[in-house]
């Protein structure tokens, strides 16, 4: 493998992230507390939404916004087959059956036709997965919503600072979760938050995330402490975020556009120099979304080399890439509890042969994205 390896993504960490995890650690009080409180704020400030909670991750987050939801034993829950296996697994750790939709062929974006196809008497929640950054037809989900009386649950894991004709992601459905995992556009190593205009959804996941108990170690513990002990209403969850971790979002939300806009420059890059390969398909955009970049997915067309083929050749010239995602209807998991088989979903099989995530992050240069771009050039060529 060569020295100058070019991973697929990485984090871009700044002496003042370091400084502010210093400050946290000094400050002796690592769990949740005044700086996840401050994360909170910025971000509901930043998406435009009422509520914004801090917990450890997307999948806690979605998880929580089901249980909110009251989706349980019975219902059923449409979302897409191209994701990860958190947004389905959630669904089953919530009790009810995960019912895929079948995507759109342009963006990659779950089908609104096909959610409408899927929905029956137990429909309880959709949950529309923005896919590699790129919001979905959120007009056309919400109004199926609307009609079949179904909450809206967005896993935005991918989308911070997405958005969809006069709105931020995160303040559209009636809850969004969004991932802080160190390859998304903004990190904190583990974590996530969960927005919402609802205060009885909002009040819900606050108890739900830190035990179904009615005080937190902060009104406990601390100088502004006014509770002296709790009482619990609701089995919970430790699902929390934590001062440690929310120190490390704070900057990170602070140059979230300067890393998005980046991210733009650099896809703009890719799609100028890939234009004379007429084997590589670049990612479309639809006019109605700013997407906020994360993830530049190409597609082979009547190519010689298998995708296969081609992430090996990548590889060997020092440059990662990935595959978002393996279908969930594949996973042997999900293949033999219900039965899914391949044909289930053309379009998401069909267009899953043909896709690579390319490497995509701030800190990479345009002599990054020609290297990538040649090395393609040569092995499809
Ligand atoms: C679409 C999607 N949903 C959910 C998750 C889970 O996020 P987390 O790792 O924060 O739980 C991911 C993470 O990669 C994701 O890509």
């Amino acid at each position: 493998m060569p020295d100058d390896f070019l991973p697929i993504a990485q984090p871009d960490l700044d002496d003042d992230d370091v400084a502010e995890v210093v400050d946290t650690l000094r400050s002796g009080w690592l769990v949740y507390g005044p700086k996840t409180q401050r994360l909170e704020r910025e971000f509901a400030e930043m998406v435009g939404a009422e509520y914004a909670l801090g917990v450890n991750s997307c999948t806690a987050g979605l998880h929580l916004s089901l249980l909110a939801a009251g989706v349980g034993p019975g219902d059923e829950v449409i979302t897409t087959p191209l994701t990860f296996a958190a947004t389905a697994n959630v669904i089953l750790h919530a009790g009810a059956t995960p019912v895929l939709a079948d995507i759109c062929a342009d963006d990659l974006n779950i089908d609104p036709e096909q959610i409408e196809r899927r929905i029956t008497p137990r429909t309880r929640a959709l949950i529309p997965v923005h896919y590699a950054g790129i919001p979905c037809r959120m007009d056309e989900i919400l109004d199926i919503a609307r009609r079949h009386n179904l909450t809206v649950i967005e896993d935005a894991a991918t989308a911070a600072g997405s958005g969809y004709r006069e709105r931020m992601v995160g303040n559209i459905g009636d809850l969004t979760a969004f991932s802080f995992y160190p390859v998304k556009n903004m990190t904190t190593g583990q974590g996530g938050m969960v927005t919402t205009n609802d205060k009885a959804l909002a009040d819900q996941i606050v108890a739900l995330r830190n035990h179904g108990l009615d005080s937190n170690a902060w009104n406990r513990y601390s100088s502004e402490a006014n509770r002296l002990f709790y009482t619990m209403s609701a089995p919970g969850f430790n699902y929390g975020m934590f001062d440690l971790l929310a120190s490390i979002g704070l900057g990170q939300l602070n140059r979230l556009p300067e890393f998005n806009e980046k991210r733009r420059v650099l896809a703009g890059h890719y799609t100028r120099a890939f234009a004379g390969l007429r084997q590589i398909e670049t990612p479309a955009v639809r006019d109605d979304v700013t997407s906020n970049w994360h993830l530049y997915v190409i597609r082979l067309r009547d190519a010689k080399v298998t995708r296969a083929e081609l992430a090996a050749g990548l590889k060997e010239r020092g440059i990662g890439t990935s595959v978002h995602y393996y279908p969930i209807h594949y996973h042997p998991y999900y293949r033999e509890r219900f039965g899914f088989r391949s044909g289930d979903y053309p379009v998401c099989e069909a267009e899953f042969e043909r896709i690579l995530s390319l490497p995509l992050f701030p800190k990479m240069n345009e002599a990054d994205v020609e290297r990538v771009v040649s090395a393609v050039g040569e092995i499809v060529g």
